[in-house]
């Protein structure tokens, strides 16, 4: 198989990493590839904000957990109310994918481009997480003075954020794959 395809197989969500910072070499060719994505209408209507402050991130993540406890949803609760979680797993970078919410589908083109990102850092032989979560407190009210502080542009709306690190451990198990979801007509 060629590397590119490698890389899409090989990459799983990494949930344990080393605390030292990524290059800023990594960095840039990570940004690059998601910058690389595919948009609707190639409005590219995406915005990241790139933090690699750990007192930043961990404001949000306690703050994200604050507002995951009174998330209609068991999972989201039971996580929230763990003192060990920590919405980003303690990565050293996290970029935060923000889509303008005048766009066709901005959803769509920060999902692309996301997922470019991951691909670019398991091609680098670094770990990543695409991290939901934080949308529960970006997404919020009490989320308006983070997008201020993070210079997200009030016309966007946060939907992910990707946390990048080097992993701690390169073991990996892929999930099963859910059956019957392709039909082939030749
Ligand atoms: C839209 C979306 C949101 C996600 N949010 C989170 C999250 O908040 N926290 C987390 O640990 N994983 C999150 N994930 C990662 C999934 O749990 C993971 O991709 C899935 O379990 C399959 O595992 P794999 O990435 O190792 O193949 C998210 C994935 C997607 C696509």
């Amino acid at each position: 198989m060629n590397e590119t395809i490698n890389s899409i197989k090989n990459r799983r969500s990494t949930r344990v990493f080393l605390p030292e910072q990524i290059k800023e070499e990594e960095l840039q060719i990570i940004i690059d590839a998601g910058l690389s994505a595919p948009s609707a209408h190639n409005q590219q209507t995406w915005h990241f904000a790139v933090i690699q402050n750990k007192e930043i991130l961990d404001q949000l993540s306690n703050a994200a957990k604050e507002v995951g406890k009174n998330v209609d949803d068991a999972f989201i609760q039971q996580l929230a109310n763990n003192e060990k979680f920590h919405a980003f797993y303690n990565a050293p970078t996290v970029v935060i994918i923000s889509g303008d919410k005048n766009g066709f589908m901005p959803e769509v083109d920060c999902a692309a481009a996301t997922q470019n990102m991951h691909i670019a850092a398991e091609s680098l032989g670094l770990g990543s997480c695409w991290v939901g979560y934080i949308s529960y407190l970006l997404g919020s009210e009490k989320g308006e003075d983070y997008k201020k502080q993070l210079g997200i542009p009030a016309t966007h709306q946060p939907y992910y954020a990707t946390a990048i690190g080097y992993k701690k451990s390169s073991r990996s198990n892929a999930p099963t794959k859910r059956e019957n979801t392709v039909s082939y007509i030749k």
